[in-house]
């Protein structure tokens, strides 16, 4: 009999297990993507928050460490995303997965180099529409999942997409899922394997600050908010002080504040004026986005990077699925990956299959 764990994804994208490990900016670097994919799972490197020399020095670490197949993500506004991709193309790079929807052209222009194109999507419409677009696979986030987030919760959303798109692209379930039981219940709704974030930010391999997991691994499952304050997108993110804080500011005040900050953003990211003020066009476009909310939007990534690389929760914010509230240790990627496929393995023989 065929293995079960075999699905459509594994022979799409090349890896062993079902697994992604999603692109999280500023968490997902090369040591957390090379063991996801050297241990048989997927990883995706999350390049959005990357120079292009970061990018680089990343994706040849993750060769270095791997000959097996690897993502990267992007954001399809991103100024410089023609280059972006034409580099990952040169270097072999599988797959792009994108926060959001792609605009036509991105899919295209990772098409004609070659690359599989994967986005994440929180709604039926959306998967609908990114299938219209000539996606691979897509990602189907439910509420519970970390980061940017939509309203409707896995055990709905997934079977929707499912229906929707299900025929003609691999699905990949995401939002609330860490174990074995959980991919197997993800293969009974009729994905192809599941996306995880949260999960794998809580691993060994994660450049996190311990003393940031630490806060991960003492919350439970209500500790978590949905807000738009950061960046005018819903986003799921720890509840603290900080959170309480931005929540609370007036509106007005928050405009000059982020507007410093993405100024910030952009030194980090080596983007010219010309280049921020482009992609901020293009996010008024695109997301339907006042000005102040293109500069909150611009700011919210220099919050993730003050807990994530700077290890400062006092200033920045922590976005967690809701699942950091049933995750209590640190496994190796390893010891993760080779544990699910146990657990999925003795479900699977549970349920007599
Ligand atoms: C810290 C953090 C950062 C994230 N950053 C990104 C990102 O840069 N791009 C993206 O497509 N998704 C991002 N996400 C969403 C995840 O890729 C993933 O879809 C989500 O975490 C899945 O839900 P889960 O946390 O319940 O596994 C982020 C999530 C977290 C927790």
């Amino acid at each position: 009999m065929s293995d079960p764990l075999r699905t459509r994804f594994c022979a799409l994208v090349g890896c062993e297990l079902p697994v992604v490990q999603t692109g999280m900016g500023w968490v997902s670097g090369a040591s957390l993507t090379a063991a996801t994919s050297a241990a048989g799972g997927f990883g995706i490197l999350a390049a959005v928050t990357m120079t292009p020399e970061q990018l680089l020095v990343a994706v040849r670490k993750v060769k270095d460490r791997t000959d097996r197949p690897f993502g990267v993500n992007f954001r399809a506004d991103q100024p410089d995303l023609e280059e972006r991709v034409a580099f990952v193309v040169s270097e072999g790079v599988r797959l792009v997965s994108f926060a959001g929807a792609p605009t036509k052209g991105a899919v295209a222009r990772c098409h004609d180099a070659g690359v599989l194109v994967m986005p994440t999507v929180g709604a039926r419409r959306h998967a609908e529409k990114v299938l219209e677009m000539g996606v691979d696979a897509v990602i189907a986030q439910g509420g519970e999942g970390g980061g940017h987030t939509g309203v409707v919760p896995t055990t709905l959303l997934l079977p929707a997409v499912v229906d929707a798109v299900g025929a003609s692209i691999p699905v990949l379930a995401a939002g609330g899922f860490f174990d074995g039981r959980g991919l197997v219940a993800a293969l009974a709704y009729g994905a192809d394997g599941i996306a995880m974030g949260t999960r794998f930010l809580l691993t060994a391999e994660s450049h996190v600050p311990a003393g940031v997991k630490v806060l991960y691994v003492a919350a439970t499952p209500t500790d978590t908010v949905v807000t738009t304050a950061l960046d005018g997108a819903p986003q799921r993110v720890i509840r603290t002080e900080v959170v309480d804080r931005i929540e609370r500011s007036p509106k007005l005040l928050r405009f000059p504040r982020a507007a410093a900050a993405a100024l910030r953003f952009r030194k980090e990211t080596g983007t010219s004026f010309a280049a921020l003020v482009k992609e901020g066009l293009a996010m008024k476009r695109n997301q339907d986005l006042t000005w102040s909310q293109v500069a909150l939007a611009a700011n919210a990534p220099m919050l993730i990077k003050a807990t994530m690389v700077d290890g400062r929760p006092e200033v920045g914010i922590l976005p967690s699925g809701q699942v950091a509230g049933v995750i209590d240790e640190l496994p190796t990627v390893a010891e993760l990956l080779a544990r699910i496929r146990t657990d999925a393995e003795l479900t699977l023989k549970r349920l007599g299959g």
